[in-house]
């Protein structure tokens, strides 16, 4: 008989921002129009990428060079220019190109990242998880993530002492992962903090890894750091991309940048498996990295990415009014990204919720759907079948507390001002508030 062929962390593999997408398709046969707001993609939404991007990219295709392979690591010139940007930010540790690793995204840097972990070494992520980050390593060791706490009680900080036990008595651990900003919360993280996770790691001699999808999307008054510039003598890797911030994540363009890694030799031979493993593959995506030094390097970049914190920062505001006075649930306002957590209080949710839906044929659906579910998913379920409205339930990031993620990407003023009134109605009439 044949060996078993599934791998050990095969059940690890859930993304439940886009498995609700299955649901949500079976609901909108049935006649209930959806209103998506499970996924993170401003383009879906409507955004629409601003014209002298839009020219510059017009101006790569007529480069012969745009449609072939670049090397390796990623194209030479973009990695100069990126590693000297990391070089030029205040107080911040200095790094070479060869530092620099390019990715199809920051999602394919994440699943060798760990992938060429060794199996035993243990990532210590934040809860609620980023789904990406929180299979891949789960799926690499076999075992469920390893998780420290986000406060929701604290803006979604995280508890360093949790942090502090969970390394302390697990030797497994070999590093940290943080996402400031983060998804799904939208917190950032103080330098206080950061400071304390770093003293962490040096003293257990472990690396840090910060994914900075968002590092441009902070809001204006919120702490704008970057790996490089607090992670002292720790080594660390910093991932950057630019779907979220062109936008362009259909670019499938994300890279790496490799901190401190002369300064342990462990983590520099770990450093060049990735290269190595990276070369199997020959390369990524090379017209955008070829776009980034020309669209980074323009002086309409900042101006770019402050007017686009702005607007989220708004929509934020006008989200979290959404919810004031709503005693059922806890709203942090986020600091960046672009989406908003609702969190139920404890006890809120019980498995005999409803809301009311008209579609006969929905209504007899969501009946199904929601035997044996988590209690956030049966509201999402129900708040999909009532309104149309896809949402993520907090569950499915890996979470102990009941919830939900909604994104603030609407583009169109009153479907977004519709969607916002919508969750509260709805969370309402759910708990009976
Ligand atoms: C925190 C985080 N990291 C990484 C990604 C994926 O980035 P990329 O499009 O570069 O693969 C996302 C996408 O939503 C994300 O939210």
């Amino acid at each position: 008989m044949r060996r078993d062929i599934v791998h050990e962390g095969a059940t690890n593999l859930k993304y439940e921002i886009r498995e609700i997408v299955g649901v949500a398709r079976e609901v909108r046969g049935l006649g209930q129009p959806v209103t998506w707001e499970n996924i993170g993609d401003p383009i879906e939404k409507g955004e629409v990428l601003a014209p002298w991007i839009r020219d510059i990219l017009h101006e790569l295709l007529d480069q012969p060079r745009s449609f072939g392979y670049c090397d390796t690591a990623g194209v030479p010139d973009t990695r100069a220019f990126l590693a000297d940007l990391v070089n030029q930010r205040e107080g911040g540790a200095q790094i070479t190109p060869e530092d620099l690793l390019f990715f199809n995204g920051v999602g394919d840097a994440v699943a060798r990242v760990y992938g060429f972990l060794k199996r035993e070494a243990r990532i210590l992520g934040p809860s609620p998880a980023y789904s990406t980050h929180s299979s891949a390593e789960g799926a690499h060791s076999g075992y469920s993530h390893v998780t420290y706490d986000l406060d929701p009680h604290n803006g979604w900080m995280p508890n360093v002492d949790d942090i502090r036990n969970k390394v302390k008595y697990n030797d497994a651990i070999a590093g940290i992962l943080l996402l400031s900003p983060d998804n799904p919360t939208g917190a950032v993280y103080p330098r206080e903090v950061l400071d304390e996770i770093v003293k962490i790691a040096r003293e257990h001699d472990l690396f840090i890894i910060a994914d900075e999808i968002y590092a441009h999307i902070t809001y204006p008054g919120q702490p704008h750091l970057h790996l490089s510039q607090w992670v002292q003598d720790v080594p660390g890797i910093a991932m950057r991309g630019i779907s979220k911030e062109y936008p362009w994540p259909g670019a499938r363009c994300g890279w790496i940048e490799i901190i401190n890694r002369r300064r342990d030799a462990n983590f520099a031979t770990y450093a060049e498996s990735l290269l190595a493993a990276k070369r199997l593959e020959v390369c990524s995506t090379t017209l955008p990295q070829m776009s980034i030094p020309r669209v980074f390097g323009d002086p309409r970049y900042k101006d770019h990415l402050a007017r686009r914190a702005g607007i989220f920062a708004a929509r934020a505001e006008e989200a979290v009014r959404a919810f004031d006075g709503c005693d059922a649930v806890i709203v942090n306002k986020p600091g960046g990204a672009f989406y908003l957590t609702v969190m139920f209080k404890d006890g809120v949710l019980n498995g005999g919720q409803t809301l009311p839906i008209e579609n006969p044929a929905v209504r007899d659906r969501i009946g199904e759907l929601v035997k044996n579910v988590s209690v956030d998913k049966r509201f999402v379920y129900y708040l999909m079948g009532a309104t149309g409205i896809v949402v993520v339930p907090l569950s499915g990031f890996q979470c102990v507390h009941d919830g939900f993620r909604v994104t603030l990407l609407e583009s169109d003023d009153e479907k977004r001002a519709w969607i916002f009134r919508t969750l509260r109605e709805a969370v309402d009439q759910y708990t009976g508030g």
